[in-house]
């Protein structure tokens, strides 16, 4: 074996070169790698005892991309486009041996192979499209050659991953390796040799580009809405129109152009700020990645309203019993009657059997009795958000858990230290904050009380990752990260269409911005009737009048708007009254208000909030809380979250405006201490 560098190395085997990279954790294209794989093809070019190439990797995957942290930075080594024509130009087969993720760069190397053998469990893909970039090496033009234009389409645009089978059954894939990959591989090689097999270059295809131009203007609008705001995915579609309308080395030039436009954009710039956020928030400072955690063998939970419910599922899916227990027994059978339903609705859509709906539900343990949860290692409380029935709840289960369960909470605002206060052991005591729909929604605050173990957070934050969620460690405080945040929108909003908005108009400035709805007809969604009652209701809101009327959202067909049968929303002359009639009654001269102001009065208050939160050390980094927008709210990503926004539009900006607002409509626009400090030193939160 001889060592071509400190990451690839190269050895024969008979006749077959095998060059192996070795680059933890991922084996990304760093300029190392793409050096060392480019010397050792020709190395192996070179070598007369050589007839064919493999490409393997060690440890978890084959090359999983680029190495992104490389991105927007001077280029170094020899770039991937002249690695990927050395490895297509040699005189020899090469074959790619793929496992784990052929992602990005490292499925353009493998396209620029002769052959691709991979074991069943591998997955390929081209994920550049949620970096906001193209494949930038070749990807757009050799990916429709061999499976054609529409799967290619979908595969670039959308950039989720294709299963091992999938590839196989597109051409992708030429054989499927069941068994030791690298012996599989050299076999599929010598086979090669044997059969004097031609060197299918990928560049040289054509047979599949034969598409009607219908194809992509159809693509187009089928998928307008989820492209909603983004660049990438037109520049996606874009290439691939180059791949079916110039020639290849045409078509490579303008994917070069496209990917050299859009990395230096806010876009792409943002989104890969999100993907380092999420991998980031798993680092705790004072809580070291080798802190020990506790073993979750089965998981218990107390409530089977909404979010017990979907928060179960998480467990029940990924392999791991639960213990659910409810007050009364229709409340447990319409609760597990839901969860079933989720699941057959998921099979429905061909993405589960019946077969693992009903492993699923063999999972649970129904219960009414509280007793039941003796033997959980972990118990999930989402019962009603009230803190005396929390504490009682908690009081009782520090009698029947065993030593050493992690007792958690799933309240929206709660203080957790009072309720970690009812047990005698706070140590055990988190909060494990999901989102609705809990078997949906990625994210998951997990608040630390401040008498929390550390093998409790460690426990909690690995648990996340397990069921799929991205975990993002906060601290007590009102609403955590997340809720407390958000309440400074929603006042605004309020205040705003009593002022002179209308909330057609909040919601529509709040859309066109990127979020997926606006507050207003969030809270159709949600039910206007959350907290309230007729008892205590005094009329002195929009909200609270319409209640009145029950008008209480969508499931009553009106709220703030008027909904149709299809539940498809109209601005409504009803509220629109209620709100004219509730001005005048409180004397406000109400005034045009401009799209500008609406956005920046529902936005910054939200970022100045951000800013104490840091201040107060309830989220440990700026990116933690663009974590927790991205994945818990649907904050457009291709803008990074609130604070990787604010850093784009200066914070210098930010002030200015919130202590005109300050100035317009008092106190709620009080700039933080941060902000001030920021700005005065000329940096960002990025700075922190
Ligand atoms: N470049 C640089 N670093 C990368 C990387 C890349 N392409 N892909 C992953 N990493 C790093 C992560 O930041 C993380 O580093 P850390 O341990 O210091 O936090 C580490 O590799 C492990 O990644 P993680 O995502 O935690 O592991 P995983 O096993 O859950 O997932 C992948 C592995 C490859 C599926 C996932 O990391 C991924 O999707 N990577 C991006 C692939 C991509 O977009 N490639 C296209 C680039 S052109
Ligand atoms: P829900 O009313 O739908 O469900 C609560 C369930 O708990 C009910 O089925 C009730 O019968 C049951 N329950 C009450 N007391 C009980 C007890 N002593 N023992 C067993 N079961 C009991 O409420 P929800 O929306 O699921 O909210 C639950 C918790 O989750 C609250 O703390 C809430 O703030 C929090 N939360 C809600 C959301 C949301 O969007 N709905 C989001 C995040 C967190």
């Amino acid at each position: 074996m001889t060592a071509i560098n400190e990451v690839v190395d190269l050895a024969l085997e008979g006749a077959v070169a095998v060059i192996t990279v070795n680059s933890p954790p991922v084996n990304a294209l760093s300029a190392n790698v793409r050096t060392g794989i480019d010397e050792a093809v020709k190395a192996a070019g070179a070598d007369p005892a050589v007839k064919a190439i493999v490409l393997h990797c060690a440890g978890r995957t084959f090359i999983a991309g680029a190495d992104i942290t490389e991105f927007g930075k001077p280029w170094k080594g020899v770039p991937l486009n002249d690695v990927n024509a050395t490895i297509e130009g040699s005189a020899k087969p090469v074959v790619a041996a793929i496992h784990g993720t052929a992602l990005g760069g490292g499925l353009e190397v493998a396209l620029s192979c002769h052959y691709r053998v991979a074991v069943p469990s591998a997955k390929l893909g081209l994920p550049e499209v949620k970096l906001g970039l193209v494949p930038g090496a070749g990807g757009t033009q050799r990916l429709p050659r061999i499976v054609g234009v529409e799967k290619a389409l979908e595969t670039i645009a959308f950039g989720d991953p294709m299963s091992a089978k999938v590839a196989l059954d597109s051409g992708l894939v030429d054989q499927m390796i069941e068994g030791d990959l690298r012996a599989g591989a050299i076999a599929f090689a010598n086979g090669l040799i044997t059969a004097k097999a031609p060197l299918n270059k990928v560049r040289d295809r054509t047979d599949k580009l034969a598409v009607d131009a219908s194809v992509f203007a159809a693509f187009r609008k089928a998928n307008a809405r989820k492209f909603r705001g983004f660049e990438a995915p037109e520049a996606c579609i874009q290439c691939v129109e180059a791949a079916v309308n110039k020639p290849f080395d045409e078509g490579m030039k303008f994917e070069r152009e496209t990917i050299l436009r859009l990395m230096p954009g806010v876009q792409s710039r943002a989104q890969r700020h999100v993907f380092f956020a999420e991998r980031q928030a798993a680092k705790i400072p004072d809580v070291p990645e080798t802190t020990p955690t506790r073993t979750i063998g089965r998981v218990g939970i107390i409530g089977a309203g909404t979010m017990g419910g979907g928060i179960s599922m998480n467990f029940a899916s990924a392999g791991i019993p639960v213990t659910i227990v409810e007050m009364k027994q229709d409340a447990l059978d319409r609760g597990l009657g839901v969860i079933r339903k989720n699941y057959e609705n998921t099979a429905k859509r061909g993405r589960l059997t019946m077969a693992d709906v009903e492993a699923r539900m063999a999972r649970y343990t129904p219960s009414l009795d509280l007793s039941a949860l003796a033997d959980c290692d972990l118990i999930i409380e989402a019962v009603f958000e009230n803190m005396e029935i929390k504490k009682e709840v908690f009081g009782k289960l520090d009698a029947i858990a065993k030593p050493g369960a992690i007792l958690a909470s799933n309240t929206s605002y709660l203080d957790v230290n009072e309720i970690a206060a009812s047990t005698k052991r706070p140590q055990d005591v988190i909060g494990m904050h999901f989102f609705s729909p809990a078997n949906v929604m990625r994210l998951l605050e997990v608040v630390r009380g401040a008498k929390t173990a550390p093998d409790v957070i460690a426990t909690a934050m690995k648990l996340g990752k397990q069921i799929g969620k991205v975990a993002v460690l906060v601290g007590v405080c009102h609403g955590f990260v997340g809720n407390r945040m958000l309440a400074q929108r929603q006042r605004e909003a309020n205040k705003l269409i009593l002022e002179g908005a209308m909330p057609w108009d909040v919601d529509r400035v709040l859309y066109d911005f990127g979020l997926p709805m606006g507050p207003f007809a969030m809270s159709d969604l949600a039910g206007l009737d959350i907290g309230w009652s007729r008892e205590t209701s005094k009329s002195s809101t929009p909200r609270e009048l319409l209640c009145e009327l029950d008008r209480r959202g969508q499931k009553t067909g009106a709220g703030f708007y008027d909904y149709d049968e299809k539940r498809n929303a109209s601005p409504s002359p009803v509220t629109e009254k209620i709100i004219l009639d509730l001005a005048a009654a409180k004397g406000v001269n109400r005034r045009q208000i401009s799209d500008e102001e609406i956005l920046q009065r529902c936005i910054y208050p939200m970022i100045n909030e951000g800013a104490k939160i840091l201040e107060e050390g309830i989220a440990i980094r700026a990116s933690d809380i663009d974590t927790v927008w991205v994945n818990g709210y649907g904050w457009p990503v291709y803008t990074g979250g609130p604070m990787f926004y604010a850093d784009t539009i200066g914070l210098g900006t930010v002030l200015d405006v919130m202590k005109r607002f300050e100035g317009q409509h008092g106190a709620d626009f009080k700039p933080s201490a941060l902000l001030e400090k920021l700005v005065a030193e000329g940096k960002g939160f990025k700075d922190l």
